[in-house]
C-alpha cells in the first residue's frame, strides 16, 4: 500500500507543479500584456485546482502510511523537530503543500468574482505563484529526483 501511494504521490507532483508553473506564467503574461481572459484560462485554472487537491488527498494518505509516522510515536515531537528529514516529512512538507492548495483554492475562488480580464489575471498571478514558491520550498528535492 505505501509502495504503491508514494510512487502515484512522486508522479503526480510532477503534473502538479507542470499545470502550476503554466497556470502561474500564463496569468502573468495574462496581467502584464492586458490579455483577454478566456475558456483557457479558466480551464488552466480550474485544472491546476483539480490536479492539486488530487495531490493534497494522495498526500494525506500517504501521510499515514508513510514509516515517518510511526517513528514520531516512538521519538516524539521534540526528536522530530530536531532531525531534519523527519521534520521535513512530518512538519514541514504536509504543512507548507496544504498552506499551497489553500492559495490556489482562495485565488480560484476569488477571481471567479472578478468580472473583467486584468483583475482575473492578477489575483491568479498572485495567489497561484506564490503557491508555485511555498511548494518549490519544500519539496524533497534529495529523494525526487
Ligand atoms: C499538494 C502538493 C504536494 C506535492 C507537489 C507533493 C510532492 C511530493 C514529492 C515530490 C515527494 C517526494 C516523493 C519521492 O521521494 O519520490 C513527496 C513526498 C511525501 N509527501 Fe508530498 N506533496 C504534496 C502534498 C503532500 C501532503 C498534503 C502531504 C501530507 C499531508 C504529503 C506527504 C508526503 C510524505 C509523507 C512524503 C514522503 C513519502 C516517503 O518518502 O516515504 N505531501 N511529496
Amino acid at each position: 500500500m505505501y509502495e504503491t501511494v508514494l510512487f502515484i504521490h512522486s508522479y503526480w507532483a510532477y503534473l502538479v507543479l507542470l499545470i502550476l508553473i503554466i497556470a502561474s506564467v500564463n496569468s502573468l503574461v495574462g496581467y502584464f500584456t492586458n490579455k483577454e481572459y478566456g475558456a483557457m484560462n479558466f480551464r488552466i485554472a480550474l485544472f491546476t485546482l483539480i490536479v492539486s487537491h488530487i495531490q493534497l488527498l494522495i498526500g494525506f494518505v500517504l501521510f499515514f502510511t508513510a514509516p515517518y509516522l510511526k517513528a514520531f510515536g516512538e521519538v516524539g515531537m521534540g526528536e522530530v523537530m530536531r532531525d531534519p528529514t523527519l521534520r521535513l516529512y512530518i512538519v514541514e512538507h504536509p504543512l507548507m503543500m496544504i498552506i499551497a492548495v489553500a492559495l490556489i483554492t482562495i485565488g480560484y475562488s476569488k477571481h471567479k468574482k472578478k468580472l473583467t480580464s486584468t483583475p482575473k489575471f492578477k489575483i491568479l498571478a498572485i495567489f497561484y505563484t506564490i503557491a508555485l514558491l511555498v511548494m518549490l520550498s519544500r519539496i524533497p528535492w534529495n529523494t525526487w529526483l
